[in-house]
């Protein structure tokens, strides 16, 4: 009984750790435009892609600052991204 109850565990982990690495994003070698990166919605795409992987992020919109800003918050993040801000 014990060994079904231990095999069940064990197919169950397996199965979660599949579909985990199956669902990851994955962004790596893509480089990516992003329009209004400087806030809101734009802002976060930008972070979650330098958080995945992404070759290098292109950052547009009118404010500057906050673009260089948002370049900085990722690379204190710990993002391997190439990012230009435009
Ligand atoms: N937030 C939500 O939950 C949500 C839900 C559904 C739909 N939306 C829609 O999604 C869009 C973005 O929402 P958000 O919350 O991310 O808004 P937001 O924080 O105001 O961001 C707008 C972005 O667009 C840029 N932008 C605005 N006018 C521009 C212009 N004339 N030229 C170039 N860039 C310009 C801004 O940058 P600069 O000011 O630096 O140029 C900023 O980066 C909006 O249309 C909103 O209605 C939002």
């Amino acid at each position: 009984m014990i060994e079904l109850i231990l095999g069940a565990i064990a197919l169950w982990f397996l199965y979660h750790q599949i579909v985990w690495y199956t669902t990851q994003p994955n962004f790596e070698g893509k480089v990516v435009l992003i329009t209004g990166a400087s806030s809101g919605i734009g802002e976060e795409i930008t972070k979650q892609l330098s958080k995945y992987g992404a070759k290098k992020l292109i950052l547009c919109s009118r404010r500057i600052p906050e673009l260089e800003r948002v370049k900085r918050e990722c690379i204190e993040a710990g993002t391997k991204s190439e990012i230009t801000v435009m």
